[in-house]
């Protein structure tokens, strides 16, 4: 039996639903039973019936889930793929910057590790941060963690000025504003496509900011046939899936040999990693009691928020 139908009957026999990001290479976007973006992994988490939850993508998106669900065995393909953005924020320091301004609120992006959402008010993703910040009075003082891309985006479209913590991924933050521009005057009809984690100067040329998922939707609806996509390449998967008729050129990164820009912790994913992951249900993703009691509290806020919302 082929290892795509043997992980298939394995996930159903043992009643797991496999939740996979739109990073994750795409042989395993294809078996997974949802592909999404952080919020509706969040979402699909929050609700799902499944007895087991193989996370395919990123350690604190497993954390996120075994928050949510802390009866549910959390599996994760390779524990070794965490995320440089969660990285760029260590626990004691941003616990010593939110002591040091005991007045403001906590907003955390959702790339963060348990303990830095136990520290948080709200939790965000890239797809409801603007949303959830315009929640908050706009004289209400903010701390906007970790990433200081995404914290400076939200702070110019929503007039605010929220302190933020310097973090950065580093996907995200080498991509070339020259490339970019060159590929624009090789094809002028293309739109540029710009995840909120880039550089302020690669979203200055976007003609779409969004989520993953905002971006693939954007692409899908869009007139335009070609479109130069500045986010983690694995997202052209599904936009190529989608749209199968349309043009999609990953936007190259600084230090290009490669002409598209990975993530090498969410491409530690394998096919073989999540058939093993299954067969043995291991390794589990654990997070402690008390620190996975208190970061509950944002991120059900996040998604209470993002249901009234209607995201
Ligand atoms: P979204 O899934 O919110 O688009 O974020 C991208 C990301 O960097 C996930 O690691
Ligand atoms: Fe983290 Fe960046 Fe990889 Fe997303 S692309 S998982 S933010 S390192």
């Amino acid at each position: 039996m082929d290892i795509k139908e043997s992980i298939k009957r394995l996930a159903k026999e043992k009643n797991a639903v496999i939740l996979a990001h739109y990073y994750v290479d795409g042989a395993i976007q294809d078996i997974a039973d949802f592909v999404g973006d952080s919020l509706a992994l969040a979402q699909q988490a929050a609700k799902t019936n499944a007895d087991i939850i193989v996370m395919c993508g990123v350690h604190f998106m497993g954390e996120t889930c075994k928050i949510l669900c802390p009866q549910k065995k959390v599996l994760i393909p390779d524990p070794n793929a965490t995320c440089s953005l969660a990285e760029s924020c260590p626990a004691k320091e941003f616990e010593a910057f939110v002591k040091a301004h005991p007045d403001h609120k906590v907003i955390s992006y959702v790339n963060t590790t348990a303990d830095i959402k136990a520290l948080t008010d709200v939790v965000v993703t890239s797809g409801n941060a603007r949303q959830v910040v315009e929640y908050f009075p706009k004289d209400t003082p903010i701390i906007f963690g970790p990433d200081h891309n995404l914290g400076n985006y939200i702070n110019s479209i929503t007039g605010r000025n929220m302190l933020l913590w310097d973090g950065a991924c580093h996907v995200h933050e080498k991509f070339s504003v020259e490339k970019i521009v060159a590929l624009k005057k090789q094809y002028p009809e293309a739109k540029v496509l710009v995840h909120p984690e880039c550089r302020g100067a690669v979203v200055k040329l976007a003609d779409k900011v969004g989520s993953t998922a905002a971006l693939l939707k954007y692409s899908i609806e869009s007139e335009a046939s070609t479109f130069i996509v500045a986010t983690e390449s694995g997202i052209l998967h599904e936009m190529q899936k989608r749209a199968p008729q349309k043009t999609f050129i990953p936007a190259p990164p600084d230090d290009a040999t490669c002409s598209c820009n990975e993530c090498n912790y969410m491409k530690l994913v394998t096919l073989e990693k999540v058939y093993n992951c299954l067969l043995n249900e291991s390794p589990q993703v654990e997070v402690n009691e008390e620190v996975a009691r208190r970061a509950v509290l944002p991120i059900k806020k996040m998604l209470e928020i993002s249901e009234k919302l209607g995201l």
